[in-house]
């Protein structure tokens, strides 16, 4: 007992104390254990063991009475954690500790059974994936309801114009239910990658042992069952030392921040006096201690500056990983910090982000404003020569000119005399006026994926269906 405590510094013997006659010093337990950090895997780690236990029992490896008492036992302390009648003791070196010491705590000999050809290596593998497993679809559902409200949005702004830009300039109108739409199926790309790199971890890595699987008579596909994954790793070594899907997942966080980042600047852009497209609710919004008259974007901002962390989480990762020989190093014990902040991050960026945009107001005068002015319409008259069958460049060249002129003399294209336009191409007559206008230019752009308005409808439409289909998965 003096012995137990002495190498533990807690409540229980490290799990493999019997090896050392001296304990660890405190300053190397406390730089080692990773129980803050492997905590929120507690029931995961349950689960795990759970199914190992009952396939020890089926299949004789350990008295089928004892598995039973093991399984009922991890059961109560699962109970006991939700209802808050067991508390984690942090001085366990990582949460398999705590769980396995806790179980012999509570029923002795039988309780030692529950770690019989399984090692925490192959043990940590399989948290992981079942963590990431019921912790990914939440995330999911988070990019869904963006989704929903962004499309929820643009149904209502169809046909509300605005500038498009290239290079910041404006360059042909759309509408804001077209721009919304935009950011929607970049998230829908996020939420796929998401649901792909779920598929690559549908294989149980229970079995692969600390490196070398084992030789007593385990029934890995049993346990794979159990847990209800499709099959079970193929190699040992790749088991215990692949930690891709925490790269993997952590770059698809990655990649949706950029977006969520690259959306955030607009709003940023957008609520300038300058633009003033957008009017954040003031519950999303700040102020200033000292210019009493602001009003700032910072949540927007925030989650342009987050997109950072999770950069380094995924750089972190990458790091950590690329000098490692096969097969586990502890090393790797460092993914969980990163892929659960990265996680952290994403998830409550998406949550703030979906509130902040869904209270928003949308100033379409102001957008409107932004067709006019800056020749917007200018591709608009080349097509216009293009239909009456002028080559394309040479339309080109007749629409600058009109440009040009514009210029010259303050106004633009469609305040041009049918005079000054004959002057650029006999070609131009009278009607020319009404395919010009930001509505024209819109809604003659009925191309799949443009933004007139029944492109739009349709997109939405497609929107729509895609979340409806993965909701109902
Ligand atoms: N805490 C460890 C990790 O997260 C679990 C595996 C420990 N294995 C070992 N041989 N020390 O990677």
């Amino acid at each position: 007992m003096e012995k137990r405590d002495a190498i533990s510094g807690g409540n229980h013997a490290a799990l493999w104390h019997g090896r050392f006659k001296e304990g660890p010093d405190a300053d190397a337990v406390a730089f080692e254990t990773s129980i803050h950090v492997d905590e929120r895997m507690a029931f995961d780690d349950i689960s795990g063991s759970k199914a190992h236990v009952a396939m020890l029992g089926e299949s004789g490896i350990i008295p089928f009475e004892e598995a039973t008492l093991i399984i009922k036992t991890l059961e109560e302390i699962s109970q006991d954690l939700k209802d808050e009648k067991l508390k984690i003791d942090y001085s366990a070196e990582d949460i398999h500790s705590f769980i396995e010491g806790t179980l012999t705590d509570r029923i002795g000999e039988a309780g030692k059974k529950v770690h019989t050809g399984r090692s925490r290596n192959d043990q940590i593998a399989l948290d992981e994936r079942l963590y990431l497993r019921h912790a990914i679809p939440t995330l999911q559902n988070k990019i869904i309801t963006l989704i929903e409200t962004l499309t929820c949005i643009a149904k209502n702004h169809k046909s509300s114009l605005m500038s498009g830009y290239t290079h910041m300039q404006r360059a042909q109108p759309v509408t804001l239910a077209h721009h919304l739409c935009a950011w929607c199926w970049m998230l829908t790309r996020d939420n796929d990658r998401l649901s792909d790199a779920l598929k690559r971890i549908d294989f149980s890595p229970l079995g692969a042992g600390a490196l070398a699987g084992t030789g007593l008579p385990l029934n890995r596909e049993l346990v794979a069952e159990k847990l209800g994954f499709s099959g079970v790793t193929q190699n040992s070594l790749d088991t215990v030392s692949d930690r891709d899907y925490c790269i993997e997942f952590t770059s698809a966080f990655s990649l949706l921040m950029t977006h969520l980042s690259r959306f955030c600047e607009e709003v940023v852009l957008w609520s300038t006096e300058e633009f003033k497209f957008i009017n954040l609710s003031e519950k999303w919004s700040t102020g200033s201690s000292i210019m009493p008259q602001k009003k700032n974007p910072d949540f927007a901002e925030l989650i342009r500056g987050r997109t950072g962390k999770v950069y380094g989480d995924l750089i972190a990762l990458l790091t950590m990983m690329k000098g490692l020989p096969l097969s586990y190093n502890r090393d790797m014990q460092e993914d969980k910090e990163s892929l659960f902040d990265a996680y952290d991050t994403v998830s409550s960026c998406l949550t703030i982000f979906t509130k902040m945009i869904g209270t928003a107001s949308w100033n379409t005068d102001r957008m409107f404003a932004s067709c006019i002015g800056g020749f917007a319409n200018a591709t608009d008259v080349a097509d216009y020569l293009v239909r009456k069958g002028m080559p394309f460049r040479t339309a080109h060249g007749v629409a600058a000119k009109a440009v040009r002129m514009g210029i010259e003399s303050n106004c633009n294209i469609e305040d041009l005399s049918i005079q000054q336009l004959k002057e650029c191409s006999e070609l131009i007559e009278d009607d020319i006026f009404s395919m010009i206008t930001p509505e024209a230019c819109v809604n003659v752009r009925t191309v799949t994926g443009g933004p007139s308005e029944k492109s739009v409808e349709n997109q939405i439409v497609a929107l729509t269906n895609y979340c409806n289909e993965f909701s109902r998965k």
